[in-house]
């Protein structure tokens, strides 16, 4: 079976992130969605509630063949649990090569079994990233078309909460 692993921060799910997920699903036999703990990336949703927003994104897909999990830890060490050879990386732009390329070769000297495979995001989403998304919410800005319908509600109500802990 061909299991790919298309990890990440997540810090919410977008549509360019579902949208990768969609296609890998379509593309291989299962896809496991892995929230990863980015130690240079202070976040705004807990990694499990950030598991939860994936779930919620894609219950509409009823997708069988995916899986969403969070791992606290290397994601060559995720695989090896898994027994998965393949990483799914979306490339916005060629801003986005040189970290992916760094990280791509990171895990691959880490274990040398493993393979990056880079899907190109469809252009419609190609500016969409969680970082934008957070500041667009914060400063009043609608998200509507940025995330999933149905976790739009989950993102707004935590953006106000942290500006009111403010
Ligand atoms: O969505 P992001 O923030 O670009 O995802 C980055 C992520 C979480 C995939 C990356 O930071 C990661 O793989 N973290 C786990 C730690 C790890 O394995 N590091 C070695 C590769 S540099």
């Amino acid at each position: 079976m061909n299991t790919v692993v298309y990890p990440g921060s997540f810090d919410p799910i977008t549509n360019g992130h579902l949208d990768i997920i969609k296609r890998s699903a379509a593309t291989f036999d299962e896809v496991i969605v892995v929230v990863l703990v980015n130690p240079h990336k202070k976040g705004l949703f807990e990694a499990s509630e950030r598991v939860e927003l994936i779930k919620k994104a894609l219950e509409p897909i009823g997708d069988v063949n995916v899986k969403v999990e969070c791992f606290n830890g290397l994601l060559v060490d995720f695989m090896k649990e898994k027994n998965a050879k393949i990483i799914i990386k979306g490339l916005r732009a060629v801003s986005d090569f040189e970290y992916e390329f760094q990280m791509s070769l990171m895990n691959n000297k880490l274990d040398p079994t493993v393979e990056t495979v880079f899907m190109m995001t469809r252009a419609e989403y190609s500016f969409l990233s969680s970082s934008s998304v957070k500041q667009v919410a914060i400063f009043g800005g609608s998200i509507i078309g940025l995330v999933p319908d149905e976790i739009i509600e989950d993102v707004m109500e935590k953006v106000n909460k942290k500006i009111k802990e403010r």
